[in-house]
């Protein structure tokens, strides 16, 4: 094993294609790393501690998502936070030694407050101020080395390396390795209107589209607003399909680009070819996906079954900080 692995997602619901080469990135680090996938749901509640329903059905939703992507809990850890609550004491006891302006500092975090605000949420809270405090600990309690995650992540890794080293400074002993970040590289899909592909916007493809569903969204997807009649010359370098062909149909991108500057290609036959591609792409993962939610039990099980794991990990960590740190 080349190290040791950790990441997690908020459950904020169904994932979307956008997530894929994530997702495929940590199948690949399962096959010769020691990984533990996290579902995060504390992080979820620092921002939606008031709709604690949803957070349950997203917790199985994410499950779901994260077995068909290929996940496999005979390799990974893969739990829910707040089933190791070695976490929490993690948390609290770095919480002691991490001067407060290292979390005020941080560049999300009053833009986030700001921004929720606006949105009428009050999230001026104590807990979400602690947000890279528990993701440090999220990483730390495992002492986990690599980090994969995204740009907008580096500053809570950050901050975690920061934690790590006045945590073996002050208590004159090398207990956490400071964590790395592994980013990798994640083609941004947009979504189906060409801005960034968000809920919010709901101009998303999810995991488990069904083929009808991806060919009406393919459809609706925004092309070359200059081509009206399917022999007007085509300008792919401001189309959406073209960036998906791009992603998902590798082989015939360079074919459908010719044709479509040519005028030889029409929107409607490009998106029914994509919509097929994305089909290839996502078929099977939506039926491994059907077929564990008929399932929800072994779900649950596969997530007891992973908690008890990542806790046999971590309190064996534990057990070394307490020690460090004179507690009983
Ligand atoms: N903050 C991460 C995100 O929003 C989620 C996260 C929580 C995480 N704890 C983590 C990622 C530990 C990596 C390691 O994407």
């Amino acid at each position: 094993m080349k190290g040791t692995v950790m990441s997690g997602m908020r459950p904020t619901g169904k994932l979307h294609i956008g997530h894929l080469s994530v997702l495929e990135n940590w199948v690949r680090l399962q096959e010769d790393h020691r990984c533990f996938f996290i579902i995060v749901n504390w992080h979820a509640l620092t921002t939606a501690f008031d709709e604690t329903e949803i957070i349950v059905e997203n917790i199985q939703d994410m499950a779901l998502d994260w077995l068909s992507a290929g996940l496999d809990p005979a390799k990974s850890t893969i739990c829910v936070q707040s089933q190791v609550k070695e976490h929490a004491e993690l948390h609290l006891l770095l919480s002691m030694i991490t001067p407060l302006p290292w979390l005020e500092r941080c560049p999300t975090y009053k833009e986030q407050v700001q921004e929720l605000g606006k949105a009428g949420k009050d999230i001026s809270t104590y807990g979400f101020l602690g947000y890279p405090m528990l993701m440090a600990a999220d990483i730390l309690v495992y002492k986990a080395d690599t980090i994969p995650v995204g740009r907008d992540q580096l500053p809570h890794l950050e901050f975690a390396r920061e934690v790590a080293r006045r945590f073996n400074y002050l208590y004159d002993k090398n207990v956490f390795p400071e964590p790395q970040a592994l980013l990798s590289n994640v083609p941004v899909v947009p979504g189906i209107d060409g801005r960034k592909m968000s809920k919010s916007y709901n101009n998303y493809i999810s995991l488990s589209e069904s083929t009808e569903e991806l060919k009406k969204k393919t459809k609706m997807m925004i092309t070359d607003p200059a081509r009206i009649r399917k022999d007007d010359l085509g300008h792919p370098e401001v189309c959406t399909v073209f960036v998906y062909q791009g992603l998902f149909n590798p082989e015939e991108v360079d074919e459908i680009e010719q044709k479509c500057r040519q005028g030889a290609i029409g929107c409607v036959a490009c998106k029914a070819r994509l919509a097929e591609c994305l089909d290839d792409v996502l078929g099977p993962i939506r039926e491994k996906r059907e077929e564990l939610a008929r399932r929800p039990d072994d779900i649950r099980d596969m997530l007891e079954d992973g908690a008890r794991k990542a806790r046999a990990a971590a309190s064996a960590i534990m057990e070394e900080v307490r020690e460090v740190m004179n507690l009983c």
